[in-house]
């Protein structure tokens, strides 16, 4: 076993060479870096995440693998090759698509994330769970950031592939991918570890919105402060970035992150309208609920202060109400 891993690690390590020669020398791969050049990627980015390109064909890896006497089983079980149905044939399983190697801690590919280059399902197509690869415990782009993190004590999490490449080239270098919206517990431990401050910026859109509010849930813990980057509606930190420039994302995005609590403040107090005294005692209640479940005293007398000062109401008052609401709800 320790065997099959070391030469899937190995036949994956060749491939990552492959597809990124492929992408930067080989005439094939012109379409592969036409398409990053139309997104802005620059060369230096496409070396330190060593991305490449798969050929729009169905044995280019496959004949290499043979070539090299790899084990076309091991790679099998990896995802990258399959084989047909009517005569066990191995064929490529990425094609046309620009790969995004994803690396363990130690910097050894693991996995590929393939993007199409046009609009075929799926957008990216990924490696399977393997042996080497449980998606679960890997941060995309963790083994890069890691020093900078460590440094910083603060890491900015975020979505996608290109989301990871695109701040690490504004030079937001703390910058790792949970690759999609669903943070894991491991991905949580793995940053909490190395960071006191986690910045959270997912896609401007309702699942990007929501899933923030579970990631942040997950990732608090004594000493650690946890604060939502938001952007406007339907970007994401790459669309941002691409429109307004890595020195706003920084300064308007990441610098402008806020607590959970006031992300949802503010989330909250856009449904009401303040001036009509109903809707603000609705607002008052709302933040209150929310505040039930504010387990850690400081944090929740920090916002009955912010109302209290906002809205001239007795700390006293608002304790009161808050216990009654608390009692209530268990
Ligand atoms: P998004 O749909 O937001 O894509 O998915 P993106 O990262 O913005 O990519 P572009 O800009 O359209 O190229 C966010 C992340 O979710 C995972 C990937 O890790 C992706 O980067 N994902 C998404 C998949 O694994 N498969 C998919 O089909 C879509
Ligand atoms: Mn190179
Ligand atoms: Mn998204
Ligand atoms: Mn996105
Ligand atoms: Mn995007």
């Amino acid at each position: 076993n320790d065997q099959k891993k070391k030469q899937t690690i190995e036949g994956l390590e060749l491939l990552t060479k492959f597809y990124h020669y492929l992408l930067t020398t080989a005439k094939y791969g012109s379409p592969g870096m036409r398409y990053l050049e139309e997104r802005e990627f620059n060369q230096e980015m496409i070396e330190r995440f060593r991305i490449g390109y798969a050929v729009d064909r169905w044995d280019a890896v496959t004949h290499l693998l043979q070539k090299r006497n790899m084990n076309l089983q091991y790679m099998s079980d990896a995802g990258i090759i399959a084989q047909r149905g009517f005569d066990n044939k191995y064929f490529d399983r990425f094609r046309n698509r620009i790969i995004f190697p994803i690396f363990n801690m130690r910097g050894q590919p693991v996995a590929f994330g393939g993007r199409t280059l046009g609009d075929a399902k799926p957008k990216y197509l990924n490696s399977p769970e393997s042996d080497v690869f449980h998606k679960g415990n890997i941060l995309y782009g963790f083994h890069l950031a890691r020093p900078e993190i460590r440094k910083r004590s603060q890491a900015v999490l975020l979505e996608g592939y290109v989301d990871v490449v695109r701040a690490h080239q504004a030079g937001v270098t703390c910058s790792v991918a949970s690759m999609g919206t669903s943070l894991t517990e491991a991905q949580a431990a793995a940053l909490k570890r190395i960071a006191d401050t986690i910045i959270i910026c997912y896609d401007s859109d309702t699942a990007g919105i929501e899933a923030s509010f579970r990631a942040a849930e997950m990732l608090q813990g004594d000493g650690k402060v946890i604060k939502i980057a938001k952007m406007p509606e339907g970007l994401d930190p790459d669309d941002y970035i691409r429109k307004f420039g890595g020195d706003r994302f920084k300064s308007d995005v990441i610098g402008a992150s806020q607590t959970l609590m006031t992300f949802k403040m503010n989330y909250l107090r856009r449904k009401r309208n303040l001036s009509d005294e109903g809707d603000r005692l609705l607002y008052i209640e709302d933040v209150l609920r929310e505040l039930t479940t504010q387990r850690r005293a400081v944090e929740r007398d920090h916002y009955l202060r912010l109302l209290s000062e906002e809205f001239s109401i007795s700390m006293d008052s608002l304790r009161k109400q808050l216990q009654q609401m608390t009692v209530k709800v268990q």
